[in-house]
């Protein structure tokens, strides 16, 4: 039995944690509507909580009571990369001392990549991995070219040129997620984007936010799963609704129309700054594609997934440029293939991605290694074999998916 049926995933992780960070620090009420409240967004709330925002969880939305000043505090950065890089972006122009840590994986993730650019902004910041010290400062804005294609990076900049004396710049020779740019006008951020001799722009004022209300889409990286389900458990037809559709976002279901994918986009239409859709999905034959480059970022998130599909293709596929994986929630190039392999995956690992070989899944013993996003690929791959699959710490996807195994069973398989 195939997957079948229509389904609204919950919101997005990323556009979640910006509302969130940007109420904290704007006057007046901010209005989260369908925010996504799982355990990496919790540690935002909690964070801003911390620092003095009031945020009150109500029926499908959070009502945010923003800090003219920030007080010092701990921050909990949980397992979110997000929320540490961001935050420390954010606290750096205030005065007062700040210490952000997190969990195991958060604190062998590098922070050399924000504590650089805050350091040329004049901030006081120690710790090249968790915990991350902060002394307030004044900070000047600076003219900074990004070294990796990180929107974390690059918000993190951002959110302290907020504060900063004259015009922070910050140049992308790669374009990551632009949600940071995209929102921040919304609550009165001074933004100006231009593309210069090929390389995207943004130039931000010193601003000071107002609270707005922010409609948060579903998200395309938790969508993607089922897209991938459809695409190769036989029999299977799912539409994920009310998507987010932002280019920057959804590299992966450009890369299964590549791949011959039968795609259907629906419904398309505009939800605040961003633009939404619905997606349907159908199983279909697929052929072996290669992923490298610009197309990297668009779909960083869903890499491990993509091997997981590049293995039911009829040619091999090739990932290139994605070092970056080595640097996420785990090693994604070491444990995708070590977890694919052991359910039968001709997976072959190299320094900056992997190969994948057309192969016949087999049952086995799976771990999570405690990475949402792990937890969820090998959850749809489970599907793929008719014996039981053991997979150890599947409760990781409620990291950004809470309760992702009672959506796939009413899609229509069984999961023990
Ligand atoms: C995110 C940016 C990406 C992504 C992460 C969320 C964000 O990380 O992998 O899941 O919300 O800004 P990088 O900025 O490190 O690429």
């Amino acid at each position: 039995m195939g997957l079948n049926g229509l389904i609204r995933v919950p919101s997005d992780k990323s556009i979640t944690h910006r509302a969130i960070l940007f109420g904290a620090i704007a006057s007046g009420e901010t209005v989260v509507m369908n925010p996504l409240l799982g355990a990496d967004c919790r540690s935002t709330i909690d964070a801003v909580r911390s620092l003095g925002a009031s945020v009150e969880e109500l029926d499908e939305r959070l009502r945010i009571e923003g800090v003219a000043s920030v007080v010092p505090a701990t921050l909990d950065c949980g397992n979110s990369g997000t929320t540490m890089r961001l935050l420390s972006g954010l606290v750096s122009g205030y005065s007062g001392e700040f210490t952000l840590v997190g969990d195991d994986s958060l604190s062998k993730r590098p922070m050399r990549r924000i504590t650089e650019p805050l350091r040329q902004m004049g901030a006081d910041i120690d710790g090249e991995f968790a915990p991350v010290r902060i002394k307030g400062r004044r900070l000047s804005g600076i003219d900074y070219t990004l070294p990796v294609a990180s929107a974390q990076v690059k918000s993190a900049v951002l959110l302290a040129g907020l504060r900063a004396d004259g015009t922070t710049i910050v140049r992308e020779p790669m374009l990551s997620r632009d949600h940071t740019e995209r929102m921040l006008p919304l609550f009165g951020g001074r933004v100006e984007i231009t593309n210069e001799d090929g390389v995207r722009t943004i130039r931000l004022s010193p601003s000071h936010l107002d609270g707005a209300t922010v409609d948060v889409p579903a998200d395309p990286s938790s969508a993607a799963f089922f897209w991938a389900g459809a695409a190769i458990v036989p029999n299977s037809r799912v539409t994920t609704t009310d998507v987010c559709l932002n280019e920057t976002r959804i590299g992966f279901l450009r890369t299964l129309e590549r791949m011959g994918a039968n795609v259907e986009i629906t419904r398309l239409r505009p939800l605040g700054e961003e633009t939404v859709g619905d997606v349907t999905v159908t199983t279909s034959e697929l052929r072996g594609v290669t992923l490298e480059g610009e197309a990297i970022p668009r779909q960083i998130d869903e890499l491990p997934l993509f091997a997981l599909v590049a293995s039911q293709a009829s040619s091999p596929s090739v990932v290139k440029d994605a070092g970056e994986l080595r640097v996420k929630e785990t090693d994604r190039i070491k444990t995708v293939a070590s977890e694919l392999a052991a359910l039968g995956v001709d997976i072959r690992e190299t320094e900056d991605g992997f190969s994948v070989f057309p192969s016949r899944l087999q049952a086995g013993h799976v771990s999570s290694h405690s990475d949402h996003r792990l937890s969820m690929m090998l959850q749809v791959a489970a599907l793929l074999i008719d014996e039981p699959v053991v997979i150890d710490g599947i409760e990781a996807s409620e990291i950004s998916y809470p309760h992702f195994r009672d959506d796939l069973q009413r899609l229509g398989r069984e999961i023990e």
